[in-house]
C-alpha cells in the first residue's frame, strides 16, 4: 500500500481543487428550478468515472439522471454498489453564510460551501479512492458498481424506479454510503442505524377571502387557530405523539443497547452549548441520544397563514398551512401512519374549514446487521485510515434508498459517514474537514482491499 498512499499524498491539492469544480455548480433539486446544473453536476461526475476508464453511463429517470458506472468484475470477490448523491439542498438564508454557498472557500482547516459534507464531498472520497487504485496497481480488489444520484433530498423517487428495472445489473454483495457522521472529532463511526420518514403538508382553507377579524371572529372558523389546535393534537407535554396506533409497531430500545448508547462519551452540556440552547427536551423517560437515534418524533417544518407584516393587522386569515414530519424508527409504517393521521385531523375539522393533507415522502427506518465479514472489514479500513476504531452508533436522518437496496437488491449497506455533526448541514456555513476528507480518501481506499479479501460465490 506504500505506493497507493504516496498517491495520495502527492494528490492531495489536485483533489481538493476538483470537489471545488463540483462544489461550484448550484444542483438544488428541491424547488425543480435547477435542472441545467442537475445535468451539469451529473455530467460531471461521469466524467471523473470516464476518466478513470470505467464503463460509464447517464440513466434517465422521471427526475434527474442517475450516474451509473462500474469497473471490471473480480472473481470470487464480492461486488460493492457505492451510492452517493450530487444534488443539494437550498442554501437559504443566503445572509448568513460567511463566504457564498457555492464558492467553496477554506478556513481553519475546513472547505465550506453547500454540499461540501452532504454529500459531494463524503462521495467524492470514493472516486479518488478508486482513482487511486487503479492509477498505481492497475487494478481493484473488488469490483465497485457507483450509483450516483440527484434526487436524494426529495425523496429518491427517480433512482427508486430504476433500481426496479435495473436489479439484475445492479446485482451486488453490499452497499457502501457515505452521507452520515462520525460520533465526534476524532471518533468515527459506523453508522448502523437511520430513521424513517413520513413528511406532509396541511392547507386549511376558511372563508372565501381575509376578513375583518372583529366583525366575523369567533362566529367564522379561522383557518390559523384550527390550524395550531390540530399540529399541537399530534404530540402531547411528555413527548408522545398522538396519532392513535403510532407506537404499535415500534420496536423497543433493548438494554444492552440503551448500554451501549450510555456507555458512548456524549456530553449533555457541551452539546446545549454548541448549539446555544439552556435545555434539551424530548420523550420522557429516554435520554437525549436515544431521542435522536432510536425513538420516533415529530417536527413542524415550516408554518405560514396571516398577517406576517410590521405592526397589527386585525384579521382573519383565508388560509393557514403547516410542513411537519415524523422521524420513524423500525418497524413503523409510514403509510399505515398516514391513513390514522388523516383520521385524526379530520376528526378535530370543524364545519367551515377545507383540509387538504398531501404525503410528501414516506420511508421506513432501518437497522443493519452488525455482525457480518463486511462490517468487520469496514471497521478495521477505519481503524487504519483515522487511527481508531469505530463506535457504532444510530443516527436520526434518513437515506430512504437504503431500504429500496434491501428489499430489491437483498444487499445490506455499510454507512461510514466522514461527516462531523456540527457541519451544519441543510443549513448556512456547511463545511467539511479537509483532514476528514483525506483521511475518508484513504480508508476508503483500504477498505476496497478488506472487502477484497471476503470470498464470495460466484454470481450466476
Ligand atoms: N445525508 C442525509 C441523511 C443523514 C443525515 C444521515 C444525518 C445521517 C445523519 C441526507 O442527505 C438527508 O438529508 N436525507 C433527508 C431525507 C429526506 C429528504 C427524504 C433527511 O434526513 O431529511
Ligand atoms: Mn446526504
Ligand atoms: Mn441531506
Amino acid at each position: 500500500m506504500a505506493e497507493l498512499d504516496r498517491y495520495l499524498v502527492d494528490h492531495r491539492d489536485r483533489f481538493e481543487g476538483e470537489l471545488c469544480e463540483l462544489l461550484r455548480i448550484a444542483s438544488v433539486s428541491t424547488d425543480g428550478q435547477h435542472t441545467a446544473e442537475m445535468r451539469q453536476a451529473a455530467e460531471w461526475v461521469a466524467a471523473q468515472f470516464r476518466g478513470l476508464g470505467l464503463d460509464t453511463e447517464l440513466l434517465e429517470t422521471s427526475g434527474s439522471p442517475v450516474v451509473y458506472a462500474q469497473s471490471a468484475p473480480v472473481a470470487g470477490a464480492p461486488v460493492v454498489l457505492v451510492y452517493g448523491h450530487y444534488d443539494v439542498q437550498p442554501p437559504d438564508p443566503w445572509d448568513e453564510w460567511v463566504s457564498p454557498p457555492f464558492e467553496p472557500t477554506r478556513r481553519d482547516g475546513n472547505l465550506y460551501a453547500r454540499g461540501a459534507t452532504d454529500d459531494k464531498g463524503q462521495m467524492f472520497t470514493h472516486i479518488k479512492s478508486a482513482e487511486a487504485w487503479l492509477r498505481t496497481a492497475g487494478r481493484l480488489p473488488v469490483q465497485l458498481k457507483f450509483l450516483i444520484e440527484g434526487e436524494e433530498e426529495i425523496g429518491s423517487r427517480g433512482i427508486t424506479e430504476l433500481i426496479g428495472r435495473q436489479a439484475e445489473r445492479l446485482a451486488c454483495n453490499v452497499v457502501v454510503i457515505s452521507d452520515s457522521s462520525q460520533f465526534g472529532p476524532g471518533q468515527p463511526a459506523i453508522t448502523y442505524g437511520l430513521k424513517g420518514l413520513a413528511y406532509f403538508e396541511l392547507q386549511l382553507t376558511g372563508p372565501k377571502q381575509d376578513l375583518h377579524s372583529g366583525t366575523f371572529g369567533g362566529a367564522v372558523a379561522n383557518p390559523a387557530n384550527c390550524l395550531t389546535r390540530m399540529l399541537a393534537s399530534l404530540i402531547n407535554d411528555v413527548g408522545r405523539v398522538q396519532v392513535p396506533g403510532f407506537y404499535d409497531e415500534v420496536v423497543p430500545l433493548s438494554d444492552r443497547e440503551r448500554q451501549q448508547f450510555a456507555a458512548l462519551p456524549f456530553d449533555e452540556s457541551v452539546f446545549m452549548y454548541r448549539l446555544e440552547v439552556e435545555g434539551l427536551t424530548g420523550e420522557r423517560g429516554y435520554t437525549t441520544l436515544e431521542r435522536r437515534w432510536a425513538r420516533p418524533t415529530f417536527d413542524i417544518n415550516g408554518i405560514w397563514g396571516g398577517y406576517q407584516g410590521a405592526g397589527a393587522k386585525t384579521v382573519l386569515p383565508a388560509r393557514a398551512g403547516a410542513k411537519f414530519s415524523f422521524r420513524l424508527v423500525p418497524d413503523q409504517d409510514p403509510d399505515k401512519i398516514r391513513g390514522a393521521l388523516r383520521a385524526h385531523l379530520e376528526a378535530l375539522r370543524p364545519l367551515g374549514i377545507q383540509m387538504e393533507l398531501i404525503d410528501m415522502h414516506g420511508a421506513r427506518g432501518i437497522v443493519v446487521p452488525l455482525d457480518s465479514p463486511f462490517m468487520q472489514a469496514a471497521a478495521a479500513a477505519i481503524e487504519q485510515g483515522f487511527g481508531r476504531p469505530p463506535v457504532f452508533i444510530r443516527e436520526g436522518g434518513s437515506i430512504p434508498i437504503v431500504n429500496v437496496f434491501h428489499e430489491r437488491l437483498g444487499a445490506d449497506t455499510l454507512l461510514l459517514g466522514w461527516g462531523q455533526d456540527d457541519d451544519n448541514t441543510h443549513s448556512p456555513n456547511e463545511k467539511f474537514s479537509l483532514a476528514d476528507f483525506h483521511r475518508g480518501i484513504r480508508t476508503s481506499a483500504y477498505l476496497w482491499q478488506a472487502l477484497g479479501k471476503i470470498a464470495v460465490e460466484a454470481r450466476g
